[in-house]
């Protein structure tokens, strides 16, 4: 059998780059295979998804033009070493393992396979994933637009040199983390000044999304937006004020800076 895109490992990341590509009609379901590890979870994938699916990842990376790797960082190596002999020539090796360099990948893949290493971020479960990705040997522009077609249908996607992808890591890896408790403590302020939980959660949420929106449609600088809704002499100054001496921007870029430097140590371990 031929399948246009495997997918082994079809956990978080997987399922969701599954949706992406039926929400955007990349694939039909009879053109993808997935692979997982126990056979619980991949008669539930089958029973959901109607795709074939198996508990063999050799199969996989027989059948497939491209081949996604969605499984932990640690199982890796071993999957590249089992299913190497069986990946087909031309084929396209999608990794989207954090800390996992293109020449570990590359150095146990047969020079006719061209890899991409990948740096998606769990909003794509929800379509608005940030994934960056950097090309390894051998990848054409055909193969670069697949992947950006793939990761496209969960979210915006951008192409770095791999030397970036530490930080990448650091900002839009783990930034989400960090948002979720940006979000967490604009709602205890809430509460603190008598809203519900609940809708001190709904409105924290959603005003991070419209200032993010914000950003992304107008592509002005948010320093810019920020003087566009600070009134001299009005409200919103006074919150910046605390939020400065509180050393919030300061606190964030440090946040960035050691994860980024954390990423950094897991690859050259
Ligand atoms: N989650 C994130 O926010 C995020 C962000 C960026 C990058 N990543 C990267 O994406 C990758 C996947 O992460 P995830 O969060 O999706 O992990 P996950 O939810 O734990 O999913 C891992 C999947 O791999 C399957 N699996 C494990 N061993 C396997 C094997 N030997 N053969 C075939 N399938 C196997 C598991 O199957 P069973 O369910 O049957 O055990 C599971 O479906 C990781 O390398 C991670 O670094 C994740």
């Amino acid at each position: 059998m031929s399948y246009k895109l495997g997918i082994i490992g079809a956990g978080k990341i997987g399922e969701a780059l599954l949706l992406g590509a039926f929400a955007r009609r990349l694939f039909k379901p009879e053109e993808i295979i997935l692979s997982v590890r126990s056979e619980a979870h991949r008669a539930d994938l089958h029973e959901r998804y109607k795709v074939e699916s198996s508990l063999d990842n050799r199969r996989v990376a027989a059948e497939s033009e491209i081949v996604i790797l969605a499984v932990k960082p640690k199982a890796i190596v071993d999957i590249l070493n089992t299913i190497s002999g069986d990946l087909r020539k031309g084929s396209l090796l999608v990794s989207t393992a954090a800390g996992v360099p293109l020449d570990i990948i590359e150095s146990r893949v047969p020079g006719y396979v061209a890899v991409v290493r990948t740096m998606p971020n769990l909003a794509i479960s929800v379509g608005e994933g940030m994934t960056v990705y950097s090309c390894g040997r051998n990848v054409s522009e055909a193969q670069a637009d697949i992947v950006t077609g793939i990761f496209g249908s969960v979210g915006r996607v951008l192409c770095l040199e791999e030397e970036h992808m530490d930080a990448v890591t650091g900002l839009s890896g783990s930034g989400p983390a960090y948002i979720y408790i940006v979000i967490e403590a604009l709602a205890d302020g809430g509460v603190k000044m008598g809203l519900s939980r609940d809708v001190a959660i709904e409105m924290a949420a959603q005003t991070v999304l419209g200032a993010a929106k914000t950003v992304l449609v107008t592509g002005e600088h948010p320093a810019k937006l920020k003087d566009q809704v600070t009134t001299p002499a009005g409200v919103t100054i006074d919150g910046i004020m605390e939020l400065e001496e509180g050393g919030l921007r300061v606190t964030l870029i440090k946040s960035v800076m050691k994860a980024t430097e954390r990423a950094r140590q897991l690859l050259h371990k």
